[in-house]
């Protein structure tokens, strides 16, 4: 009800982690097999409605080409929220997701929401980073955890839901 309350909101991780694809299915109900690289940055919007608030998502879906990475700054000031992805079936992309983390303590504000996506649930019999390691970095560093499939829908609308509960009430 109301003026809805906007939210700046970045996606960060190691490319092909599936960030592009969590939000595609966040904002549209769509998955795709195939899903392009993000060239720069994508912008979407989508609003949620939780208990008496209404968010206004605003959501940066960065590049993970390391090529890109002098843009994120640009896309993580001023956000409100940060999810931070990496891919289950690749610890490489757990190892950069840990970076991520690192880089917004150091550069981020310090009321920043950060959520780390463990994405891919759907390839189980792929894993290589387990969820209890996923976990217990999470609660060290001040995170909330939740393991996502983009293909699946898992888990998708909880983590935005979760986000949109933890943000500070202006
Ligand atoms: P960059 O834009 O390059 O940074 O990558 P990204 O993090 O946006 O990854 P993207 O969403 O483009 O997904 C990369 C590939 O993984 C695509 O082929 C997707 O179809 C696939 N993918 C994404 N999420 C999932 C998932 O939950 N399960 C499975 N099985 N595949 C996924
Ligand atoms: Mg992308």
């Amino acid at each position: 009800s109301g003026t809805p309350m906007q939210a700046k909101l970045v996606l960060l991780g190691d490319m092909g982690a599936g960030k592009s694809s969590l939000v595609l299915r966040f904002v549209k109900g769509q998955f795709f097999d195939f899903q392009e690289s993000t060239i720069g940055a994508a912008f979407f919007s989508q609003t949620v409605a939780v208990n008496d608030i209404t968010v206004k998502f605003e959501i940066w879906d960065t590049a993970g080409q390391e090529r890109y990475h002098s843009l994120a700054p640009m896309y993580y000031r001023g956000a409100v929220a940060a999810i931070i992805v990496y891919d289950i079936t690749n610890s490489d992309s757990f190892t950069r997701a840990k970076k991520w983390v690192q880089e917004l303590q150091a550069q981020g504000s310090s009321k920043l929401v950060m959520a780390l996506a463990g994405n891919k649930s759907d390839l189980a019999s792929k894993r290589k980073v387990e969820a209890e390691e996923a976990q217990k970095y999470a609660e060290a560093n001040g995170l909330f955890f939740m393991e996502t499939s983009a293909k699946s829908a898992q888990n998708v609308n909880e983590l935005f839901y979760e986000i949109a509960r933890k943000l500070p009430r202006a």
